[in-house]
């Protein structure tokens, strides 16, 4: 059997405590799926299963107002048996200040099992001082051999798409909500994405840009937490935040290039979303 401690420590904003919710639902996910069977409530000093967290976040015990909702690595007993400690990952994602520590982190990371199956991290391209982040899905057979997000057929669209507004990737910062290849280039799945989401967030904290571009619906839905399809959410501004970041930053999703290549005809309704981006970005250079 294998225990997990969930603390509670530290003070923070409503707004915070809202995408601390959100990571609790994932971390709970992400270390069911890696076996822990109960957790512990430190607060309340009680051990519960998996189904009883529902109704305590029902009953607000777990989300406590000003309260943050913490991994702490300890040992336990369970009768005679010294259960080990369960990873630190999380907090050691909290605590890390720049991107070669989180590439490091993510590189050393068991959670997600898509890394037993591929060959290479694929962690980022370009610049990360850029101003303008790309967040894809997950990397193909191309982006799995060379390590780099989208370099494929996709990718050259993708490239193309960043010069019709005038950049390329010297000055854009690309990376997935997904580190390494689904096998066989299939979606990948909800319990992939919640593993790598935690790295995702602190990713897009640590470069902080002023605009961030969420490339196709599955990367829009896992980044911006939407119920609608990318065919609805697209081309509309919104205000994108997640518990590393100073402020929100305004993002906007749009269609994927490997869509572009199945039905050109999109292209559009792209190319004006891109506009819009263009024009977004006219106004930093303003400020
Ligand atoms: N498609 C993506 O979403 N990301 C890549 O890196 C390559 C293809």
């Amino acid at each position: 059997m294998q225990f997990l401690e969930l603390s509670q420590s530290d003070t923070f904003t409503m707004s915070e405590r809202k995408n601390i919710a959100n990571l609790w639902e994932r971390l709970l996910e992400h270390w069911q799926i890696a076996g822990v069977e109960y957790f512990v409530d430190a607060l309340n000093g009680g051990i519960m299963k998996k189904t009883a967290i529902a109704s305590k976040q029902q009953n607000g015990i777990i989300d406590t107002p000003q309260s943050h909702t913490n991994i702490a690595t300890k040992n336990f007993t369970a009768g005679n048996a010294e259960i080990p400690n369960p990873d630190n990952t999380y907090q050691q994602v909290r605590d890390c200040r720049n991107l070669d520590d989180l590439r490091n982190l993510v590189s050393n990371f068991e959670g997600c099992p898509l890394k037993n199956t591929a060959t290479n991290l694929v962690f980022s391209d370009g610049n990360p001082k850029s101003k303008i982040m790309f967040v894809g899905e997950a990397p193909g057979a191309d982006e799995d051999r060379m390590g780099k997000p989208f370099v494929g057929l996709s990718g050259q669209l993708l490239d193309t798409m960043i010069r019709w507004i005038n950049l390329d990737r010297e000055n854009v910062y690309i990376s997935n909500v997904i580190y390494w290849r689904p096998p066989g280039n299939r979606a990948p799945t909800t319990a992939e994405i919640s593993s790598c989401m935690p790295f995702v967030e602190k990713q897009i904290a640590l470069v902080n840009p002023k605009l961030l571009i969420l490339v196709g619906g599955i990367a829009a839905k896992a980044v911006l937490q939407k119920a609608d399809g990318i065919m609805k959410i697209r081309g509309q501004w919104f205000s994108y935040q997640n518990m590393y970041l100073q402020n929100p930053i305004p993002a906007m999703a749009i269609y994927h290039p490997a869509f572009l290549l199945r039905q050109p005809g999109q292209k559009r309704q792209v190319w004006r979303d891109l506009l819009a981006i263009e024009e977004k970005i006219s106004t930093f250079s303003r400020e």
